[in-house]
């Protein structure tokens, strides 16, 4: 499909979803809850019997997404970089995605592994904080494991130009840029500006987008009590608006803060992204509206795509400018 052709889908999609005509735009598909790390604030590994999709289940899976309208794809896990199906690997399921229409796929890696020559057009780096304060909620080592491996894909990874499946249609001729995921709980919190600044002077790391702790069962010690949120979201706006590469919009993040213990935005539209999770099961919204966490919910994209919905001109550009880099 061409640009114009895109970005008349976008435009119909979004007039359908003012005219409550709703679609999912995005998929976030869980191929797996094998994980190479135990991280304190997360409660998506499996450590007994971890469940793992064969390729053909996500091809029907990412089929389905796409007829529901979905264009973009985050695959998350479990680890990526551990997903096995024989001898195909999560690249082979990156082309699956672009092979059945999706214009953009995302990944989240925790950089544990290398990911040189990453088909992806977009990877997500988890990164809770720098040195210490990363290894104390990822385990030791994981901080100088996770800055080696960026290098390595920044200075010796193959460009997508280097692709047998480049100019085929199948995905973006060019190399991936990197971002950074941060997650800030009582952990690590203090060390916010740090990280900000790491990211800052890093020539390896586009870009940091900033959530906030989601209690999901069992980690509810780490949420951060909302006065805390809300000054550290004016603190980020602070940085934002001194040109320090934050991905999130200044509407997004007003959306994230809390008054009387409730998050701004809600779950009001999560229904953007539809998400399948590791066991098959399927949910219109995220998995903190199955977990019933939406109203401490402290992911960007819920003050996104909110933002989107409600007209705010700063997440609408955005929002633009990230898509049609990858159209
Ligand atoms: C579940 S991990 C899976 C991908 C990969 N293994 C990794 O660590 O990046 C995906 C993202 O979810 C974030 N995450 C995990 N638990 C969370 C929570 N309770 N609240 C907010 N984000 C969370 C992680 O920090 C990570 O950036």
């Amino acid at each position: 499909m061409s640009i114009l052709g895109k970005l008349a889908y976008l435009a119909q999609w979004q007039f359908r979803a003012w005219t409550g005509r709703r679609a999912p735009l995005q998929s976030v598909i869980f191929i797996s809850d094998k994980c190479n790390l135990r991280c304190k604030h997360c409660s998506v590994y499996a450590i007994d019997r971890p469940r793992t999709k064969t390729l053909q289940q996500i091809r029907e899976e990412l089929e389905d997404c796409y007829k529901a309208g979905a264009r973009f794809v985050d695959f998350e896990g479990g680890e990526l970089y551990l997903w096995r199906d024989g001898d195909k690997d999560i690249n082979d399921v990156i082309d699956t995605a672009h092979e059945t229409g999706f214009w953009s796929v995302t990944i989240t890696t925790n950089g544990q592994l290398p990911f040189n020559g990453s088909h992806a057009d977009q990877i997500w780096v988890s990164m809770d904080g720098i040195g210490d304060k990363h290894d104390e909620i990822r385990g030791k080592g994981t901080f100088k494991r996770l800055e080696e491996n960026i290098r390595k894909y920044a200075e010796e990874g193959a460009t997508h130009t280097d692709r047998a499946i480049c100019g085929q249609g199948k995905g973006s001729c060019r190399k991936a840029d990197v971002s950074v995921n941060m997650v800030i709980n009582k952990l690590n919190y203090s060390c916010l500006e740090e990280t900000l600044e790491y990211v800052k002077q890093s020539k390896y790391i586009k870009s940091i987008s900033l959530n906030f702790h989601t209690p999901f069962s069992e980690t509810e010690e780490l949420f951060l009590e909302p006065e805390t949120r809300n000054r550290l979201i004016d603190t980020i706006i602070k940085y934002k608006k001194r040109g320090y590469p934050i991905m999130n919009t200044y509407s997004g993040l007003k959306m994230m803060k809390m008054h009387d213990g409730v998050t701004a935005c809600g779950n009001e539209s999560c229904w953007v992204t539809n998400f399948i999770f590791s066991d098959g099961s399927r949910s219109p919204k995220c998995m903190g509206y199955t977990h019933n966490v939406c109203d401490r919910c402290g992911f960007s994209m819920g003050g996104e795509m909110y933002a989107v919905m409600h007209l705010r001109p700063d997440t609408l550009a955005g929002g633009l400018k990230l898509r049609l880099k990858s159209l």
